[in-house]
């Protein structure tokens, strides 16, 4: 099927969706596919040119889609479709405004990333990154073994007498999968802040959650403002999208609240953590540690940022959903959305704008 002129549906794409995914969209003879050619981020300049009479375009997290974009690609674009679940990246009010639709690609990432948060709870809580790399530069202590070296703070429940509280900034999916998985560990109850900016207090109906606490098997599951989060919990997850409703939500007061054995695990926007007040609150045992998927200001993150210099401050380049299995399915979605924006079909997974 071609356009309604006659003439082929021009997608473009800003990065090979690979081999598995690619044909979804090569293969038609309806479409016309125009793909950035490079390994690496699209330049912007090259979108802006191409993107020219699109009716749809694939895009990722590094390409930015305002009015300068949408006024490139002209009336003729349908869709929005970016490969990821967070739409920072996206100014879906121009978006609405001129009926453009956006494609995302939300639940397919969601037991990646909630893996990739226990992980980071682990590896932040037990000294990893201090006790690998000494074993990398060949420098294991000679004395082999000691009582109280390297020891870190435990995740699970030594025993069943003794209470773990997870907490979390934003309880969508991923939070969700997260404390699932928790469960087994001995996690006994749950608090979350799930509006973070919200000044008013939770309301009493919504302040104990029995139904959730019996689904997930714990005692309780509690909504509570910020603070009482950063109190009560054992490991702290941010979970919450990114932008300037959740700027610094964790920041030094924030911090300062948590315990100083508990552990800040953030999977969702480097924005929402003041990156300067952690690296302080650590420096000064705080807090026990921290595991970050995401850091402000990624991917300009050098050697001698003041979070790469802590010990007890685990990174990663932002690779929470990054398994071949979910990168497929997530290219897949990204791909199908495009396809059928450009069908004029429903999208498989619209954000309501
Ligand atoms: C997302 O999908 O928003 C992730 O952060 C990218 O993996």
């Amino acid at each position: 099927m071609s356009s309604a002129s006659g003439s082929k549906h021009k997608i473009v794409v800003t990065r090979n969706l690979g081999p598995d995914v690619m044909p979804i969209l090569q293969d038609r003879d309806d479409v016309d596919l125009v793909l950035w050619p490079e390994d690496r981020a699209c330049d912007r300049d090259w979108l802006l040119q191409n993107a020219t009479g699109a009716i749809a375009l694939v895009i990722m997290v590094s390409d930015k889609v305002n009015a300068e974009l949408l006024n490139a690609a002209g009336p003729s674009l349908r869709a929005v479709s970016t490969m990821s679940v967070g739409y920072e990246h996206v100014d879906v009010k121009e978006l609405a405004k001129r009926g453009v639709a956006l494609g995302y690609t939300p639940d397919v990432l969601t037991e990646a990333v909630a893996d990739i948060c226990i992980m980071l709870a682990l590896i932040a809580g037990r000294n990893v990154k201090e006790t690998s790399t000494l074993v990398t530069e060949g420098k294991w202590p000679n004395f082999s073994w000691s009582p109280f070296l390297f020891c870190g703070s435990q995740l699970s429940a030594p025993n069943p007498s003794v209470n773990r509280t997870a907490g979390f900034i934003g309880f969508g999916r991923i939070a969700k999968a997260t404390l699932s998985r928790l469960v087994p560990f001995g996690f006994t109850h749950c608090v979350y802040a799930a509006n973070p900016n919200s000044t008013k207090p939770p309301s009493s109906s919504a302040a104990a959650d029995s139904s959730l606490a019996q689904q997930f098997g714990l005692r309780s599951v509690e909504k509570v403002d910020l603070g009482l989060v950063a109190e009560r919990s054992d490991v702290v997850f941010v979970l919450a999208p990114g932008g300037p409703e959740t700027y610094h939500v964790v920041d030094e007061a924030f911090l300062r609240k948590m315990k100083k054995t508990a552990v800040l695990v953030n999977a969702a926007r480097g924005t929402l953590v003041d990156s300067d007040a952690l690296a302080k609150v650590l420096r000064e045992g705080g807090i026990w540690a921290a595991g970050l998927d995401v850091v402000e200001g990624e991917p300009k993150v050098s050697a001698d940022h003041p979070l790469v210099k802590e010990p007890r401050c685990f990174i990663l380049p932002h690779i929470g959903s990054a398994t071949n299995e979910t990168r497929v399915d997530m290219a897949s979605l990204a791909a199908r959305n495009a396809l059928a924006a450009a069908l004029g079909q429903p999208l498989p997974c619209a954000l309501p704008l």
